[in-house]
């Protein structure tokens, strides 16, 4: 009979369902027991997706089963609490002091509009009366910076901590900030990604009610690092009408669900076109599939953003629209999608103290 290590070992080589990460990284198996009747492997998962649960069993029992000397394999599921522990090796996500919430902003691909969402987002929570900062975790398509306007030089404190940029009643922050097109060659993938968590917990955030994460573009390896190791408290997932990029929206759900943290919903970008000239509203791409999708898979929609000429050209000039024209229909959307975020993020928390 094979010991525990040696069958950790083996499941080790297997990967999580559309993700090149391998499942006991992820902090699925709980428990291994060998007995003479045979091996029980005790399984945590919070996917709530049941194709991704029947091939992880599939895998482990097949993988345990072809292990000389051993007569059976016994799978044990659990589905863990929100608060539950993690698997032994995994490190505990970190929070950071001062910052009462953290909501990271995802999207499948780039050009969704992620940054744009994040940015408003940000700003109409601000504009609720939240004291908000946002990060541009985007290292490699950083916009947040030119959205908002840099007018100075970062500084950093005697403690050599970072002070984030102020502007429209926000802090920002970015790495880009601090980086030029030749070191951000150099810098690639996990190493980014680890600097980049680093470099996070090294900014100077004061006392916040909401820090607005810019993750970088899709939902792979990268992405689920950074929300593996920052104590989210929601996601938000900015999508497109399309059907690609709705299928997307599941794997940014599953991410989040595999991470345990909530999906505070789905945000429709670019849903609908009103014409200027006739102030019909077109819906080219089709409309209503961020809706319904939101809605079969048991997540907020939080609302849809039209094709507007006015939101590119305030991301361009770094005068977003919320901000500079709050009289904006599209900042009203924003603003309740704001409050819904905040709603949602109120709603986890009161779950979890009770
Ligand atoms: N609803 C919209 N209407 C018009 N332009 C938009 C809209 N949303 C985003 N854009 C523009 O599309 C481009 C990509 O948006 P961005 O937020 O940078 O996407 P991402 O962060 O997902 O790559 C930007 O030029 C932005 O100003
Ligand atoms: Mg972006």
């Amino acid at each position: 009979m094979p010991s525990p290590n040696e069958i950790l070992a083996e499941l080790k080589k297997i990967k999580y369902p559309g993700f090149t990460r391998d499942i006991v990284s992820f902090g699925i198996i709980k428990d291994i027991e060998v007995a003479h009747a045979g091996v029980t492997v005790s399984l945590a998962m919070a996917s709530a997706n049941p194709e991704v649960v029947e091939k992880i069993v599939a895998e482990v029992k097949a993988a345990v089963a072809a292990m000389p000397g051993v007569p059976a394999v016994n799978i044990q599921i659990e589905r863990p609490a929100q608060s539950a522990p993690r698997a032994a090796g995994i490190a505990q996500p970190r929070t950071i002091a001062g910052v009462k919430h953290i909501v990271a902003v995802a999207s499948g691909k780039g050009g969704v509009g992620k940054s744009t969402v994040a940015v408003n987002l940000a700003l109409a929570m601000h504009g609720l009366g939240w004291r908000v900062g946002l990060m541009d975790a985007d290292v490699y398509g950083p916009s947040v910076a030119m959205m908002v306007g840099v007018e100075k030089a970062v500084t950093v404190t005697p403690e050599r901590r970072i002070v984030p940029l102020e502007r429209y009643g926000i802090r920002y922050i970015s790495m880009a900030l601090f980086i030029n097109d030749e070191t951000a060659v150099i810098w690639r993938g996990p190493m980014v990604t680890k600097l980049e968590t680093e470099f996070l917990f090294n900014v100077e955030w004061g006392e916040l009610d909401c820090l607005v994460l810019d993750l970088p573009p899709g939902t792979g390896d990268a992405q689920l690092t950074i929300t593996q190791r920052v104590a989210l408290d929601g996601g938000v997932i900015v999508t497109t009408p399309n059907e690609l990029a709705l299928l997307d929206v599941k794997r940014g759900v599953a991410m989040f669900e595999e991470v345990h943290v909530p999906v505070l919903g789905v945000v429709e970008n670019m849903s609908y076109y009103v014409c200027r000239k006739c102030n019909h509203r077109h819906e080219i791409f089709g409309h209503g599939g961020g809706a319904a999708l939101a809605r079969s898979l048991n997540v907020p929609f939080l609302g849809e953003l039209p094709l507007v000429r006015e939101l590119r050209e305030g991301g361009d000039n770094a005068r977003p629209i919320v901000a500079a024209n709050p009289a904006h229909p599209v900042s009203a959307v924003f603003k309740s999608i704001a409050a819904k975020v905040i709603e949602g993020l109120d709603r986890s928390e009161a779950q979890h103290a009770s």
